[in-house]
This record gives structure tokens, C-alpha cells and sequence, in this order.
């Protein structure tokens, strides 16, 4: 018999279970604009888990920080972009666990506004007590690693290594978790036939998410935006396989070869730099349901929401529900795009 994400050493962070709201000024807005009626469209809060501003790495973490307390660990160590949202809240997560945490962080994004450099997630980075080390972009990630290792090691200390994105299988239990949840609050509402649409970027979240199908067997299709690499179907295999390690972990049966459904027009010219799509994207949801997307992730994830409902491509479902997977920080480092 399959495992239940329950099964696993969780160390509680996040406010669950997170809000399914309906957009029905958003969803007025496109019959206007189109002529034509989208079905319902809803959005599931992730960027209200409650830890340090939310989004979706709280659900990860609560895997992640059970096995790192499950083998003893005292400090965190994790990497990402200079606004990484998931170095923010992996600061928070080992500050409410009583750990160290160590941010390595690349400087990888050819971003030069003003601000990204020193606000949004990096003030927050700070203000949440983490050590923070910013690397060159073409600095030897498995150097610096092997060097912090050894450095916390000299001085007694047991690492915990967290993986970009938390996207290892055990992070991904946060999303298959997360799965069981927005199915029953789909079924709560009497709806069997949705689509669930989130921004794609270590692949975490969909493999998650898949993997929580797989568990249940019947619930929402899942379609990824991919945010984050050029290579779309490179990234598609990636899903796959960390998909696959999740329901080994699991005893569940592997998802078919595919199951990843990836959109990968939505991302522009690179990771991390905006597109038009993406700033429209953000001022019409504020606009019209008050809520605040972010420009790396969920911006551009809403923008292919909002041209794949425009399009028709869920004309035949009762609903589609975007994921909101947090990020919100980063308006404050891309203030100059609004
Ligand atoms: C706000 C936000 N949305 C979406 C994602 C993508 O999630 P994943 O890395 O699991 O694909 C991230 C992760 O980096 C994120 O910070």
C-alpha cells in the first residue's frame, strides 16, 4: 500500500488549509475583453502559508526542516538567485526551528534595477537572521559547497543541505500533500472537472503535485508555466523524474512518461528578467481581485493563465484555478517595472 505524505517527519510551518477563492471580477474582465464566457476561475492562496510572507516553499520545508531535525542537523544550507523566495523562507523556517541557516547566493540574473540588489527578498534574507554569501554566477557551486561543508564541520556542526527550490522528493511531499488538499476543495464544491495551473521553476511543486494524483488517482490536471529554463522540454524530463522519486519515496505507481504538461512561451527572454505579459499580468489581478502576484514566478505563470483561458484552452472544464505560490517580496526588488 501506498505511504501517506502524513508518514513522513514534518515540522508544522504553514497555515493549512490555505484559501480557494473564486476570481469572479477577474473572470469578467476576460468575457469582456474576449466576448466569450471562461469558466469559473478560482485561486488557491499558497502565498498565505503564514511563514515570513508565505508562498509555496512553506509546504516544502516542512518536510525538509522534519528531516534535517530527524537527523540532527543544526545548520541549513541552501542556494538560489540573489531574490530567491525560497532562500527567504528557508531563513524563516530554520529561525522558527531553532537552526543556523547559511544562504548561498548566485548572481545570476542580469536584473539592474536599483533595488535588487538590496531589498525585497534579500532585506528579508537579513531582517530573518541568515548568514548570506553572494557567489559570482560563474562561481564552482560544487567548490563553495565542499567549502561551507567543511568550514561548519570544523567548527562541530552538522549541515543540512536543501536543494534549489527544495525540490528534492522529500520537499516535493509538500506538493503532493498540497494535491489532496485542493482536490477536496474542489470536490467540497461540487466541482469534478478542473485544471490547475502554477508557474513551473525547480520543478518541485509540479512533481509534488503530480505525485499527489498519483496518490488520489483522480483530482485536477496539473499544467506547469514554465518560468525558469529555456530548454522546456529539458525542464519536462527534470518534472519527471523528481516526480518519479517522489512516489518511489511514496510506494505509489510512477506517473506515464506524459504526465508533465509544461508551457514554456510564457517565459521571455530569460529567468528573472520581466516581459510586458507579465506586468499586465500583475496590475489586473491587483486591479481586479486585490491580490499581489510577484515578477520572477507567479507574474508570468498569471500571464499564461490569462492568455490560456483567452485562448479557450479551458472552455470545456468547470473550472481552472491558478496556484499562487507566493513571491510577493520581489515587488520591492523590481519596484522601477510598475
Ligand atoms: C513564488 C514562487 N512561485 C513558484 C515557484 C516555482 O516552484 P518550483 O521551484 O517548485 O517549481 C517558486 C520557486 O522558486 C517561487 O518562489
Amino acid at each position: 500500500m501506498a505511504k501517506a505524505p502524513a508518514d513522513f517527519p514534518r515540522f508544522p510551518l504553514a497555515h493549512l488549509p490555505t484559501p480557494l477563492v473564486e476570481m469572479k471580477r477577474l473572470r469578467a474582465a476576460l468575457s469582456e475583453r474576449t466576448g466569450k464566457i471562461p469558466p469559473r476561475l478560482f485561486i488557491k492562496r499558497d502565498d498565505c502559508t503564514g511563514l515570513a510572507s508565505g508562498g509555496n516553499k512553506t509546504r516544502k520545508l516542512e518536510f525538509l526542516i522534519g528531516e534535517a531535525l530527524a537527523q540532527g542537523a543544526d545548520t541549513v544550507i541552501t542556494t538560489g538567485a540573489l531574490q530567491s523566495n525560497h532562500a527567504r523562507q528557508t531563513a524563516a523556517a530554520a529561525a522558527a526551528a531553532g537552526l543556523s541557516c547559511v544562504l548561498v547566493l548566485f548572481d545570476s540574473v542580469p536584473y539592474e534595477g536599483q533595488a535588487y540588489r538590496r531589498s525585497g527578498n534579500l532585506l528579508l534574507d537579513r531582517i530573518l537572521g541568515a548568514e548570506i554569501r553572494i557567489e559570482a554566477a560563474d562561481a564552482d557551486a560544487g567548490e563553495v559547497f565542499k567549502r561551507l561543508f567543511g568550514e561548519i564541520e570544523a567548527r562541530g556542526g552538522k549541515p543540512y543541505f536543501v536543494p534549489v527550490g527544495g525540490s528534492s522528493a522529500t520537499g516535493s511531499l509538500g506538493y503532493a500533500a498540497a494535491y489532496l488538499e485542493i482536490a477536496d476543495g474542489l470536490d467540497a464544491l461540487g466541482i469534478a472537472d478542473a485544471v490547475l495551473v502554477h508557474a513551473s521553476s525547480s520543478g518541485g511543486t509540479q512533481a509534488g503535485l503530480l505525485a499527489g494524483a498519483q496518490l488520489r488517482g483522480r483530482g485536477p490536471a496539473i499544467a506547469g508555466i514554465n518560468v525558469y529554463r529555456g530548454d522546456n522540454e529539458a525542464m519536462a524530463q527534470g518534472i519527471h523524474a523528481l516526480a518519479c522519486k517522489t512516489t518511489a519515496l511514496l510506494d505509489a505507481p510512477a506517473p506515464a512518461a506524459d504526465a508533465v504538461a509544461l508551457d514554456g512561451s510564457f517565459l521571455g527572454e530569460r529567468y528573472g528578467v520581466p516581459t510586458d505579459a507579465m506586468r499586465e499580468a500583475v496590475e489586473l489581478v491587483a486591479r481586479t481581485e486585490g491580490v499581489l502576484l510577484d515578477p520572477v514566478y507567479t507574474g508570468k505563470g498569471m500571464a499564461g493563465f490569462l492568455a490560456q483561458a483567452m485562448a479557450g484552452k479551458y472552455a470545456k472544464r468547470e473550472a481552472a484555478v491558478f496556484l499562487h505560490t507566493g513571491g510577493m517580496p520581489g515587488l520591492f526588488a523590481y519596484e522601477e517595472e510598475f
